[in-house]
């Protein structure tokens, strides 16, 4: 039930790929909230992807941007301008590695691919706030927020190196919420949010196995990304205007746990003499038995 806590504000989404998408979820309930939006995703993405009939669902202006070019990025701004002046919200909803595609272990990285996530899935956030101050595009108490994962925190092995662009961008919101505070009084916070089957999601290797462990990991389950899209909402809106410069853990509590009784359990099952831990063949590079 829509409770119009975004009436009267303007923003931009970025990320909305198709309906799994976090931003997706987001943009439709901004729209139910009652806020504008510029929707905008990497001209790929809305060359192929369905992205036009939510501009079409939330009456959302729709444009290409590369978020890794200052260009694209301050043709989006002119546009934002344009239609509402300054604005109020920014989601930064998007990520991408090469060496995830292509399945490199962290141990084994493309140099260039790994420059190519950082950039998109980390700097290009650095790239829209400052474009966004020097240009006075977001209001007094606006809010931005980027999306991350525990991988910033933690060793998921399988991450490769997302968890580098994940600590990056959380670096970046701490550190820009602190000048971007004092300058503008606007916030920049990330939120830390659970595995979530969408398509960036489930590009990581060994995805299901990842989504069932922190399901049985956290006392409230996964967080979903229609739950996300709700969190999101909440710091777009007047109810949390001092909150700036968090990591935001949304995951049901995963965060904080170290073991559960169920996972104890598969832990402690008999074991053969002499039987190994570690599947015969194991590798600790890919985490599989049936490669290299
Ligand atoms: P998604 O695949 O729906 O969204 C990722 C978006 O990034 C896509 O729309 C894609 O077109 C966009 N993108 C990639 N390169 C771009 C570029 N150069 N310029 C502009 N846009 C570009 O997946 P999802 O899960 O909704 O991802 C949103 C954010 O949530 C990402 O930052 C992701 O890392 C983060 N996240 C996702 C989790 C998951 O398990 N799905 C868990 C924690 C964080």
């Amino acid at each position: 039930m829509a409770h119009g806590i975004l009436t009267g504000k303007t923003g931009i989404i970025t990320g909305a790929l198709d309906e799994h998408s976090i931003a997706w979820k987001t943009a439709l309930l901004a729209k139910e909230e009652g806020a504008q939006f510029i929707l905008t995703n990497a001209p790929v993405a809305l060359r192929m992807g369905p992205a036009k009939e939510l501009a079409e669902q939330t009456g959302a202006q729709l444009l290409p941007a590369d978020l890794t070019s200052l260009e694209d990025i301050n043709k989006l701004y002119d546009a934002a301008a344009e239609q509402f002046g300054q604005i109020d919200f920014v989601l930064h909803s998007i990520g991408m590695s090469p060496n995830v595609r292509k399945d490199r272990a962290y141990t084994e990285l493309n140099y260039d691919w790994y420059h190519k996530t950082l950039d998109v899935s980390a700097v290009s956030l650095h790239k829209m706030l400052q474009t966004a101050m020097d240009r006075d595009l977001i209001r007094e108490w606006g809010s931005v927020v980027g999306l991350t994962y525990i991988a910033a925190q933690q060793v998921f092995p399988r991450y490769s190196d997302m968890t580098d662009a994940k600590s990056l961008l959380e670096s970046i919101a701490r550190t820009y919420g602190y000048f971007y505070g004092v300058k503008k009084k606007v916030r920049v916070n990330t939120i830390s949010q659970s595995p979530t089957p969408t398509t960036a999601g489930q590009g990581v290797g060994g995805f299901d196995r990842m989504i069932t462990f922190a399901e049985r990991m956290s006392p409230l389950g996964n967080a979903s990304a229609q739950e996300c899209a709700e969190y999101i909402i909440s710091l777009f809106s007047d109810y949390t205007r001092k909150v700036t410069m968090q990591n935001l853990y949304h995951d049901g509590g995963f965060s904080k746990m170290g073991v559960t009784d169920p996972l104890l359990d598969v832990m402690s099952r008999e074991w053969a003499p002499g039987e190994e831990f570690f599947p015969q063949g194991w590798d600790p590079i890919t985490g599989a038995p049936d490669k290299k």
